[in-house]
C-alpha cells in the first residue's frame, strides 16, 4: 500500500472517506451541492456516527460518480484511537472493494501531526495479507487498493509516519507472517532463516545457537521439549545496540513452531491452532525489527527459545526428569506443559550471558488465560511494581491490553515434586498463575522480570481495527511503546 500525505484533495478518480464525529454533520460542507442529499441519506440509514459506523453512498461530481465513504469517530475519546479507528476502518472497507485509490480527509478533526500519521498507521496494519498460498482467488476477492491519501492532516505528519510508525508495520508484519505460516513451513531452523533475511542489513546482530551447543551448555529442558522431534531446536539471539553503554533489557519468547501436547497429546479438534504456538518469539523478532527499523535508542536483547512439540519415538515421558540450564531439576508431569521449560532455559541463557537488568518474557503459555481474560487482554505476572505500571501504560497507549495478574508464594508451592526441585505443573485451579510461578524460579535475585501470557491474543477469530481475523502482530506495539517510554527516555 502506498501512503502519501497532502494538504489538499487530489483531482481524479477516488473513493472519498470523511469522519462524521456523532450528530456533527461538519465534515459533509466540503461536498458542495451533494450535501445535502448525503445528509438525508444518513438520517434515512439512521446512520449514528458512531465509532467504525460507515455508510457507504456514491455521488455525483463534475459528470462522474464518486464513492463516499462516511466512518462515525466519537468525538470525547483520544484523537490517537479516533485516528486508529478511522484509517482502520476506511481501509477495511476498500480494500477488496474495486476502488484502487482512497483519499482520507482528516480537516474536520483537528489532528496534529501524530494523530494524522496513525490514521497512515492503521491503514498500513489493517491492509496486510497474506495470500501466499491462496492460488485460487477470484478477482473480486483480491485488494485492489493501492494507494491511501491523507488530506488536511498536521504539518510533519510524514516525517512523524516515517520515523515513528512506519517501522512499527514493518516489525508486526514480520511477527504477523511469521505466525501465519504453517509448521510445515515455520520450525525452528526456517524460522531463523526468516527472520535474518529480515533483519539483514538492519543493524540487528544475529547469533545462533543450534542442538550440540545448547546440549554442551546443559539446556536440557529446551531439548527436553525438542526431543521428540525431527526438527532440531534452535535458540536465536537478536541484539540491538543502539543506546549508550549499559545493561539491556532482554524480550524472551516462547517459539513452539507446533504444539501438539507431545506424549501428553492435545485432542485433534482445534489443534491446527498451535502453529502460533510462537507467537511470542514471533513478537520479539517483530519488536527488534521494529525498533532497529527506526534506530530505537536503547540496548535490547531479543531471544527466541524455538522448538518442535512432537510425539517421535524418542519424544520425552511423563515422569521423565531433566536438568535445566540453572541446574535446578525438573520432572516432566505433562509434555504438553512445554513452554515454560523452553522458557526456564532461555530466561537462565539470557542472564548468565548478557547480565540484563530487566526481562520481560512473552509467551502463548497457558489455555488458562483465556479462561481468565477472554480475547480481550493478555495477563501480565511481574515481581516488579515499577515494571509494571511501565507495561500497564504502554499497553494502554499500543492497544495491546494488558491486564495485571497475581504472583505469590502459595501458587509457588503448588510446583514442589517428590523426585526433583520442581514439577511443570500444578493443579488445574490458578493455571496461569503456577505457569508465571514456574518461570519466576528462573529469574535470579535483583532481576525485574515480566511474563506475558499472551495465549489469548497471538490469533484472532474477529478483525479489529488494525487487523483482519488471524495473526494480529501482538506484543510488538506493546514492547516498542515500552521502549519508547521507558529506555528512550
Ligand atoms: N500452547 C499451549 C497453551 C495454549 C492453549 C495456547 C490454547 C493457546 C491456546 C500450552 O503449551 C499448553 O498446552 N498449556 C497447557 C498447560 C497444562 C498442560 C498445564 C494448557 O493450557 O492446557
Ligand atoms: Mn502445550
Ligand atoms: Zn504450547
Amino acid at each position: 500500500m502506498q501512503i502519501r500525505f497532502a494538504d489538499s484533495r487530489p483531482t481524479g478518480d477516488y473513493a472519498l472517506v470523511l469522519p462524521i464525529a456523532g450528530k456533527d454533520r461538519k465534515s459533509l460542507g466540503s461536498l458542495g451541492s451533494a450535501q445535502q442529499a448525503v445528509a438525508a441519506a444518513l438520517d434515512r440509514q439512521r446512520f449514528e456516527g458512531e465509532a467504525s459506523n460507515v455508510s457507504e453512498q456514491f455521488v455525483e461530481e463534475n459528470g462522474s460518480v464518486r464513492r463516499l465513504v462516511l466512518v462515525g469517530v466519537v468525538s470525547g475519546t483520544s484523537p490517537d484511537e479516533v485516528a486508529e479507528k478511522l484509517g482502520g476502518t476506511a481501509v477495511a472497507r476498500l480494500l477488496t472493494s474495486g476502488e484502487k485509490k482512497a483519499v482520507i480527509d482528516v480537516s474536520a478533526l483537528g489532528f496534529d501531526a501524530d494523530a494524522t500519521a496513525r490514521v497512515a498507521l492503521a491503514v498500513a496494519l489493517r491492509s496486510w495479507r497474506y495470500d501466499r498460498y491462496r492460488t485460487k482467488l477470484k478477482d473480486t476477492q483480491k485488494a485492489t487498493l493501492e494507494e491511501v491519501v491523507i488530506v488536511g492532516g498536521g504539518a510533519g505528519a510524514q516525517q512523524r509516519y516515517e520515523s515513528r510508525w512506519a517501522p512499527v508495520v514493518e516489525g508486526v508484519s514480520l511477527t504477523r507472517e511469521l505466525v501465519t505460516e504453517p509448521a510445515n513451513i515455520i520450525y525452528p531452523e526456517s524460522f531463523v532463516q526468516r527472520v535474518r533475511a529480515s533483519l539483514e542489513g538492519s543493524g540487528v546482530e544475529i547469533d545462533v545457537l543450534d542442538r550440540a551447543q545448547m546440549e554442551k551448555l546443559g539446556m536440557g529442558a529446551l531439548l527436553g521439549v525438542a526431543q521428540g522431534s525431527v526438527r532440531e531446536a534452535r535458540l536465536l539471539v537478536l541484539k540491538w545496540n543502539g543506546g549508550a553503554k549499559g545493561e539491556p533489557t532482554a524480550f524472551v519468547g516462547k517459539g513452539v513452531t507446533f504444539d501438539t501436547g507431545g506424549i501428553s497429546i492435545k485432542p485433534a479438534a482445534g489443534m491446527e491452532a498451535m502453529k502460533w504456538d510462537m507467537g511470542g518469539a514471533g513478537a520479539v523478532a517483530g519488536a527488534l525489527k521494529a525498533l532497529a527499523s527506526r534506530k530505537a535508542k536503547a540496548n535490547i536483547v531479543g531471544i527466541c527459545g524455538l522448538v518442535e512439540n512432537m510425539p517421535g519415538g524418542n519424544a520425552q515421558r511423563p515422569g521423565d526428569v531433566v536438568t535445566t540450564l540453572s541446574g535446578q531439576t525438573v520432572e516432566v508431569i505433562n509434555t504438553d506443559a512445554e513452554g515454560r521449560l523452553v522458557l526456564s532455559d532461555a530466561v537462565a541463557y539470557v542472564q548468565r550471558t548478557y547480565k540484563p537488568s530487566t526481562i520481560i518474557d512473552l509467551a502463548t503459555l497457558t489455555g488458562a488465560i483465556i479462561v481468565s481474560l477472554g480475547h480481550e487482554w493478555a495477563g501480565l505476572f511481574s515481581n516488579n511494581e515499577e515494571l509494571a505500571a511501565e507495561l500497564l501504560k504502554a499497553a494502554a497507549e499500543s492497544g495491546d491490553k494488558l491486564w495485571r495478574m497475581p504472583l505469590g508464594e502459595p501458587f509457588d508451592r503448588l510446583l514442589d515434586s517428590p523426585i526433583a526441585d520442581m514439577k511443570n505443573v500444578g493443579p488445574r485451579e490458578g493455571g496461569s498463575i503456577t505457569a508465571a510461578q514456574f518461570i519466576q524460579r528462573f529469574i535470579e535475585s535483583g532481576v525485574k522480570w515480566a511474563h506475558i501470557d499472551m495465549a489469548g491474543k497471538a490469533w484472532a477469530d474477529k478483525p479489529s481495527a488494525t487487523y483482519e481475523k488471524g495473526a494480529t502482530g501482538f506484543g510488538v506495539r506493546l514492547l516498542d511503546q515500552f521502549v519508547a517510554d521507558v529506555l528512550e527516555k
